[in-house]
């Protein structure tokens, strides 16, 4: 995409610590942006008032999502798994349905989303995600194979989409872009640790980078030691 090209972005799941650095990005890039949170967490963008258009509502209603994001060259959309109301699948066709034709559409999700099933996971973080889905089932807060279900229909979309697939994330000041690789297993990926700032960078920089389009990117941070040792190896 010509990079000129973006000028409006809608930012879906705004309120959230992913949401707040992708807000802060955008603004950085000089971007209008539009985001969508529930009501009562509108007051979390309280630093970025004046700043930026807040639209109230959850973030699966279709209603919602079509007046945010009519209008915009992007769509920033973090699929979160909670409640157990097809939330995170029902946020993806929302985005799908109403997004204008050939605009840039960058999810937000982690490893345990497989493409292509050409993903190879640690015994440990298998185990990982089969105790969550089961703990999340029994309390009834979080629905982790619904987050399945979103990726499954954006995979099959003919849209211009991405589909970013972090890490374990943590807080702290950037390092800079996150490198990446297609598939969960490749060594480069091995420290399995990404700041949530910089997860935010990848996200908003995804908007303008063509060879994303329709890529599913694993992201690890740059400052890892596998990242570190990938570019020495490249180096020599
Ligand atoms: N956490 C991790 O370790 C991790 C690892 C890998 C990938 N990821 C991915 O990173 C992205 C961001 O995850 P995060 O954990 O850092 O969370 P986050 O950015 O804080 O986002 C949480 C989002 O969920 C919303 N939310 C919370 N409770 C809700 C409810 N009951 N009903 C509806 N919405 C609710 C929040 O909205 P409000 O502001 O309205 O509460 C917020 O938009 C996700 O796509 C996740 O899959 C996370």
């Amino acid at each position: 995409m010509d990079t000129d090209r973006v000028k409006r972005v809608c930012i879906i799941g705004a309120s959230g610590k992913l949401g707040q650095y992708m807000v802060g990005h955008a603004l950085e890039r000089g971007y209008e942006v539009v985001g969508v949170c529930r009501e009562r967490s509108v007051p979390k963008l309280a630093a970025f008032e004046g700043r930026m258009t807040v639209v109230p509502g959850d973030t699966n209603d279709p209603e919602v999502i079509r007046r945010a994001v009519a209008g915009c060259d992007g769509v920033l959309t973090v699929l979160v798994p909670w409640g157990v109301r097809q939330y995170a699948s029902g946020t993806a066709q929302a985005v799908l349905d109403h997004a204008r034709p050939g605009a840039r559409l960058v999810f937000s999700c982690g490893w345990h989303i497989t493409r292509d099933g050409k993903d190879t996971y640690s015994r440990l973080f298998l185990l990982g995600v089969r105790i969550a889905t089961v703990l999340a089932k029994l309390v009834r807060a979080v629905e982790l194979d619904d987050q399945v279900e979103a990726c499954r229909r954006v995979f099959a979309s003919d849209t211009r989409w991405t589909v970013v697939r972090g890490s374990s994330l943590e807080e702290g000041e950037s390092q800079g872009m996150p490198v990446w690789s297609r598939h969960v297993g490749d060594p480069v990926l091995a420290g399995n640790l990404t700041r949530r700032v910089d997860f935010a960078l990848f996200m908003v920089a995804a908007l303008t980078d063509d060879t994303l389009v329709q890529e599913a990117p694993a992201i690890v941070g740059c400052r890892t030691p596998s990242a570190l040792a990938h570019a020495e190896g490249s180096r020599s």
